[in-house]
């Protein structure tokens, strides 16, 4: 009996992954995650994992692979392709995912996010992978004045993160035009949902907001709360990264946001008054370098992959407070 091909999905314990992941085996792909797990959690698969999947004497709709994407991933792969065939399709999301910690060491940063993007493109060139799908990151802009920011505004990153995002979608092009792998990147504005990490101080805004707003503790903005930020719901992006995975759109790159801008302060105020309005809210120094504005030009998203991120922000949050 012919068995499902595969859909590897790097990264696929973190935050983004782990709902992609779900989005996926929901839609019937047989889906192998590999993942180093240095950021991401098994638990965020336990759904996935419990005995009754595959339990029966079935194939498990979702298995593990632990393995660093930058240090090789066929023979890590090799046990499952054995058993079910080729991989057919990848998301590639494992990744470094700090800038402050980029900049405190580029090198692994390379090695991770460039080195794993190469060493994803290589699989797919040499196994005929039919398309692989990409987190890039609205980071290659740079500082931006003009908003929204479309794909074409030129990219001036300004961090080792900006630039390895900026040198893995270059690599992308590049085996689309030579070696025929079909390529498409996601440049994401700020992500947020359930299963964001509030303990990473790289987490974004929301995350830690919400579980300091959640436990009544004050809120602590940093300058006068006026910098905006283009905040899109995991779940539109799970539809972008699908839409992306789909046959044709090889060489797009196209941003993943909402086309709108909400400020910190605004967000602290709504995050605050959902959760009770027991936080109060203070503001430290502004940090240097922070960006002031961003906001997507998100016609390429909708026009290109047919994906409009449409789950309104107070939504958004009512199910990132769960
Ligand atoms: N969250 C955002 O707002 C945002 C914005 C722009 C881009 N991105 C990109 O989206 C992707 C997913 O980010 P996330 O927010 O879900 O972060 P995350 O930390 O939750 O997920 C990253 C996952 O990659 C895994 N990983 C890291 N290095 C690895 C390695 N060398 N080998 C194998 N696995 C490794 C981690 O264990 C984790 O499971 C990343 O590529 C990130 O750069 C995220």
């Amino acid at each position: 009996m012919a068995t499902k091909p595969i859909v590897v999905v790097t990264g696929g314990a973190g935050f983004i992954g782990s709902h992609t992941a779900d989005r996926l085996v929901e839609l019937g792909h047989r889906v192998v995650v590999l993942d180093d797990f240095r950021t991401g959690k098994r638990a965020n698969l336990q759904r996935w994992l419990e005995p009754r999947h595959g339990f029966d004497g079935s194939d498990p709709a979702l298995e593990i692979v632990t393995c660093d994407v930058s240090h090789g991933i066929f023979a890590a792969l090799a046990p499952l392709t054995a058993k079910y065939g080729r991989v057919e399709r990848i998301v590639h999301l494992a990744a470094q995912v700090s800038v402050v910690a980029s900049v405190a060491n580029p090198l692994v940063d390379m090695a991770v996010n460039y080195g794993g993007t190469l060493h994803v493109l290589e699989y797919a060139r040499a196994m005929g992978v039919a398309k692989v799908a990409f987190a890039s990151s609205a980071a290659v802009y740079g500082d931006v004045e003009a908003m929204p920011v479309g794909e074409d505004t030129p990219t001036r990153p300004v961090s080792p993160y900006g630039i390895d995002k900026l040198a893995s979608e270059l690599a992308l092009d590049y085996y689309a035009a030579v070696h025929g792998v079909a390529t498409t990147a996601l440049r994401f504005f700020n992500v947020y949902g359930p299963r964001q990490d509030p303990a990473s101080p790289y987490s974004g805004v929301i995350s830690i907001f919400s579980d300091r707003a959640k436990a009544g503790k004050p809120l602590t903005i940093f300058g006068d709360g006026g910098q905006t930020r283009d905040f899109v719901y995991v779940g539109d992006v799970v539809r972008a990264i699908v839409a992306a995975l789909g046959d044709g759109n090889s060489r797009l790159v196209a941003n993943v946001g909402t086309g709108g801008e909400i400020s910190v302060l605004e967000l602290a105020r709504t995050i605050t008054e959902l959760c009770g309005g027991k936080s109060t809210i203070s503001h430290a120094p502004q940090r240097a370098g922070e960006i002031l504005k961003s906001r997507a030009r998100v016609d390429r998203l909708r026009e290109q992959l047919g994906v409009v991120a449409e789950t309104r922000l107070v939504d958004g949050l009512r199910a990132t407070l769960g």
